[in-house]
């Protein structure tokens, strides 16, 4: 009994009475398999890793590394996206391929892995064709790759052939061509020839600055400029916040975590504090939908003694600039009105800046003397944050009233769909405005008052949707 007992704790299955146990060799070099045993239950989970074992497939009883297919049953794409965020801290392993238990079950049958496509590379390609859209201006193309992009992300199953996208709403005809091309030939010549173009890759480089929208960059494209650097050299005029953008690059384009959201919601915090006590600073944005990473940090200042926030904002940003915490601003002032004539931008006194983040234990991992080098050798003006000791990070540092804090806090919270859809049903379900603002009833020519979300769900007569939910 000794080998087996071995063999069952590197992985090889228990041996069921009357059947001849087999070698656990690995029949399919290149795919390991790990069953998820949320909703599948732990007795279901390991019958179906012995029945898979004794079929020649590796499966894994822990996530590690080297897992390459994640099987579930009866999640949603969303849901194992987010059981997979906790796991892995957000670092998902590029080569993992999440599927539904209809592949597995297939791959039983068969006998062998039935093949799959990476939804990553759907997705992918949607976002590249997206991208490219909005870079021409045409945001009506743009949202329909990206509506497609996200409905791929929520359906429950692997795609692997156009029959399984029968009846999946908001796939429009081009966006089902490129798909059909990667199913049939695993890459798309339109998006292959996208990611090629100098065109491209000039307007994901330069919009990839902070303060320079499509069409500053398409003006710049057209004049053969290419990179962030080439703006330091060709002699523009840039903007402050343009300029700032180009010396804070690379920072401004690495991911800001969950650690460093936090760390920046505590400096904030402290010193709103010692400013206006009582105040509060809440979270809001990708990081309050429980994303583990995000390009900027959002934060909604509000003061349950309505009025006391007024003033905040220049208080706030200086006791931060006296801190040397402050490397770049841009003020909007709050026009104070309600905004409901001017479509989805808010009215909020609000400053768009870049803060100085210090290391914070646990915020910087990766940072080593050795990378002090790569930072002496980067252009000027380019510096990232390795080596260095702190980073740039975007924040948008939000002040309202506290009567329309509920609101700010939905409109802040996103997704941007998620508001989009929000908003629309608003609109067409229930006859009402809905901004960050309030929410205005058209027929009874009234705002109605709302404390915290939960009230506004119920003013739509929706049920509440927690933010993680949000995500869509
Ligand atoms: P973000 O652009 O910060 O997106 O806007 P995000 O979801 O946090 O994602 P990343 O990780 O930073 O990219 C957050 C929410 O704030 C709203 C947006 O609609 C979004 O829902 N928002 C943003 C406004 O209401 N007004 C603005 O001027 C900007
Ligand atoms: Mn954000």
């Amino acid at each position: 009994m000794v080998p087996l007992k071995r063999r069952r704790k590197d992985g090889g299955a228990a041996p069921i009475a009357g059947v001849q146990e087999r070698a656990p060799v690995n029949r399919f070099p290149g795919v390991e398999i790990f069953l998820l045993e949320r909703r599948m239950g732990s007795s279901r989970r390991a019958f179906l890793t012995q029945l898979a074992r004794r079929k020649g497939f590796r499966v894994q009883d822990t996530l590690g590394d080297s897992v390459t297919h994640l099987v579930s049953e009866s999640n949603s794409g969303d849901e194992v996206w987010e059981w997979l965020d906790r796991q892995t801290g957000g670092q998902m392993p590029g080569s993992l391929s999440l599927l539904d238990i209809s592949w597995f079950t297939d791959s039983m049958e068969t006998g062998r892995p039935v093949e799959i496509l990476d939804r990553h590379r759907l997705q992918d390609a949607l976002e590249v064709l997206a991208e490219n859209a909005e870079f021409s201006e045409s945001e009506g193309r743009g949202l329909a790759f990206r509506k497609a992009g996200s409905v791929l992300r929520s359906l429950p199953f692997a795609v692997s052939r156009m029959e399984d996208l029968r009846g999946v709403p908001c796939l429009g005809e081009h966006s089902r061509k490129i798909i059909q091309e990667i199913l049939e030939d695993g890459v798309s010549g339109e998006v292959e020839g996208v990611l090629r173009s100098e065109r491209y890759r000039a307007m994901k480089a330069l919009t990839g600055v902070f303060g320079v929208g499509v069409k500053t960059a398409d003006r710049w494209a057209r004049e053969g400029l290419r990179t962030p650097g080439d703006l330091l050299t060709s002699g523009h005029r840039l903007s402050r916040e343009q300029e700032a953008g180009v010396r804070y690059y690379e920072d401004l384009n690495c991911p800001v975590t969950r650690a460093e959201a936090d760390a920046i919601g505590e400096i904030v915090k402290e010193a709103v504090h010692s400013i206006l006590p009582g105040a509060r600073v809440t979270l809001t944005g990708g990081f309050r939908r429980g994303k583990e990473a995000g390009h900027d940090v959002d934060l909604l200042i509000t003061h349950p003694e309505e009025g006391k926030e007024e003033g905040l904002l220049g208080k706030l940003t200086s006791w931060l600039d006296s801190q040397g915490v402050l490397l770049y601003q841009r003020v909007s002032e709050g026009s104070g009105g309600r905004g409901r004539e001017s479509g989805p931008m808010d009215h909020f006194h609000r400053s768009f800046s870049i803060l100085k983040l210090g290391e914070q234990p646990g915020a910087q991992p990766g940072a080593s003397s050795a990378d002090q080098t790569q930072e002496a050798a980067a252009p000027r003006g380019q510096g990232g944050a390795q080596g260095r000791g702190w980073r740039a990070v975007r924040v948008d540092l939000v002040i309202c009233p506290y009567s329309q804090y509920a609101y700010a806090l939905l409109g802040w919270t996103g997704s941007q769909q998620f508001e989009r859809d929000l908003r629309r049903f608003a609109s067409q379900e229930r006859d009402m405005s809905l901004n960050s603002h309030g929410l205005y009833q058209r027929e009874q020519n009234r705002y109605l008052p709302a404390a915290s979300e939960e009230e506004i769900f119920t003013h739509l007569g929706l049920e509440f949707i927690p933010p993680p939910q949000r995500n869509a």
